[in-house]
């Protein structure tokens, strides 16, 4: 029949559109992609707002061959809900591709991303160039892309947004601490003067809820700081217009 590719918002239950909602409930079934981002509410509270059970879907349900979800899609109404918006950081284009190609009908509802948010600290959006990630080092993969990519917009006199990595299996989520403390370490072996612990940096947490936490600082300032409970994500501004300049005070 038809599934429905869900944006439900950063912060909680409460952040679903009213057209997003409508769909959910018409739906037979839901699922809630759950290892690419995190909201800041246990997930029962969201089965009970919508009236539905939720199924919660990890990569391999996602991604896999045997994918239950496009299955179902075939015969009933199926919402997918992603948390933040459904093609923005993380793209699950690769689930609407395969659901047209199986001539399933598909329907997409947006919603507030991570992408946007950071539009609170007064870095303007437009001024922002590639996005790139942190992920936990492992032992044979300490990939310096997040470093290359600063260099990049830095040079372009762009800002970077960071985002952090997630290992949903552990419950483990890279604060912007652990992140200042792997871009350092790059800085250290490279010494190519791109993030010096001097860098000014914007460290967000919780963006989207009531309690944001929004600090700048040199990156060695921000080393200290305690951000409190995730997500996070890191900015790295580029050239500053005098407006930018005002707002970083805001949050020093
Ligand atoms: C792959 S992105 C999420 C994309 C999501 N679909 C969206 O549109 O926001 C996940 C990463 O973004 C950052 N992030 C997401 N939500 C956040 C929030 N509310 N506050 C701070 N960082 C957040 C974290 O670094 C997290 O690991």
């Amino acid at each position: 029949m038809t599934l429905h590719i869900i944006g439900i918002g950063l912060d909680s239950e409460k952040d679903i559109t009213v057209k997003g909602l409508e769909l959910v409930q018409k739906s037979e079934l839901v699922y809630l992609e759950v290892y690419t981002s995190k909201l800041h509410c246990p997930f029962i509270n969201l089965a009970k707002l919508y009236g539905k059970q939720i199924t919660l879907a990890d990569r391999a349900m996602v991604e896999g061959d045997n994918n239950e979800i496009l299955e179902h899609a075939k015969t009933m109404d199926v919402a997918f809900l992603i948390i933040g918006d459904p093609f923005s950081a993380t793209t699950h284009l690769d689930m609407m591709m395969r659901a047209k190609k199986e001539g399933i009908a598909v329907t997409v509802t947006n919603n507030a991303s991570i992408l946007t948010a950071v539009g609170i600290t007064g870095l303007q959006l437009y001024k922002f160039g590639k996005t790139t990630s942190v992920p936990y080092p492992e032992e044979n993969f300490q990939p310096e892309t997040a470093y290359e990519v600063i260099a990049q917009n830095k040079k372009n006199g762009l800002h970077t947004l960071v985002l952090l990595d997630i290992k949903q299996d552990q419950q483990r989520f890279m604060s912007v601490n652990e992140a200042l403390t792997i871009l350092l370490a790059i800085e250290e072996k490279r010494g190519e003067n791109i993030f010096p612990s001097s860098t000014l940096c914007v460290g967000c947490a919780r963006l989207g809820s009531q309690d944001p936490t929004i600090i700048a600082g040199t990156a060695q300032e921000l080393l200290a700081k305690d951000f409190g409970l995730p997500l996070h994500c890191l900015l790295v501004p580029g050239n500053l217009h005098f407006m930018e300049e005002e707002a970083m005070g805001m949050w020093r």
